[in-house]
């Protein structure tokens, strides 16, 4: 099997702005600069929409990768308040997040939605790393499984055999509540997702964990067997902190 891809992502939700996210990307870009190359990870910022061409702008000529936290099924309409993969394509853009649990959770964001945007992306592409996972009282009911899965078999038969895509398992209770899967607890989860992945000649598919990773817990989430990054909010809004979450995937790389 080729080996996944590692990624390390970050998520800056509604936060930052044209000056904060100037004086990150550039505090950033100098410290990536100054790893071994190559780097042969994936650096990825999503940013909002308002923040994306300056993003761009910034992170020309450096490692960091700009992602979107959406993107629209159609490419153009009535469709108030949604972005369409023509207008990232026209800044430069190339990945987004589909399907957060937070516009699942407030935004009515759907499997039948996930999978039209994830389609769309695909076909224009763009390559979306897709959120999957579970709420506490799915967890406590014992529905984990059943739940990644439904939200997983909602857009396994879109996903391209070749292209870049990545799968973020996401539980709902460990986002932005400091509660942490443990790694055991991801790892569960992770193994049952490549082995349905695996299943459709899908096993290289990176898998991201996301749900409060920080520089202290990250490197022995990465290290289990099925864990090939992390989606991180709260912890990459400061430049230092995701920086190092960086430096230490590219320390683990080779031993994965
Ligand atoms: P968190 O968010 O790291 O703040 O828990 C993760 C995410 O929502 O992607």
């Amino acid at each position: 099997m080729k080996k996944p891809r590692l990624i390390v992502a970050g998520n800056w939700k509604m936060n930052s702005s044209l000056a904060d996210s100037t004086r990150y990307l550039e505090a950033l870009g100098t410290g990536l600069a100054s790893l071994p190359r190559p780097l042969a990870i994936d650096v990825v910022i999503a940013a909002p929409f308002t923040l994306l061409a300056n993003c761009m702008q910034t992170a020309r000529r450096t490692d960091i990768q700009i992602a979107a936290q959406n993107v629209h099924w159609a490419d153009t309409g009535a469709f108030t308040g949604e972005t369409s993969c023509s207008m990232l394509k026209e800044l430069g853009v190339n990945w987004t997040l589909i399907g957060h649990s937070e516009r699942r959770q407030f935004f009515g964001e759907t499997d039948v939605t996930v999978r039209q945007r994830a389609q769309q992306a695909f076909h224009q592409g763009i390559r979306p790393i897709i959120c999957i996972g579970e709420t506490l009282a799915e967890r406590e009911a014992g529905k984990t499984e059943a739940v990644v899965s439904r939200q997983l078999e909602a857009f396994i038969e879109v996903l391209p055999k070749s292209g870049e895509f990545a799968i973020a398992y996401e539980p709902v209770w460990a986002i932005g509540t400091g509660k942490t899967a443990t790694p055991q607890q991801a790892e569960e989860v992770h193994a049952f997702i490549r082995a349905r992945l695996k299943s459709a000649n899908l096993e290289s598919t990176p898998l991201l964990y996301g749900g409060s990773v920080k520089p202290d817990n990250f490197a022995q989430l990465l290290a289990q067997p099925n864990v090939d990054g992390a989606l991180i909010g709260g912890a990459s809004l400061v430049a230092a902190d995701f920086l190092s979450m960086v430096r230490t995937a590219v320390s683990l790389r080779d031993k994965k």
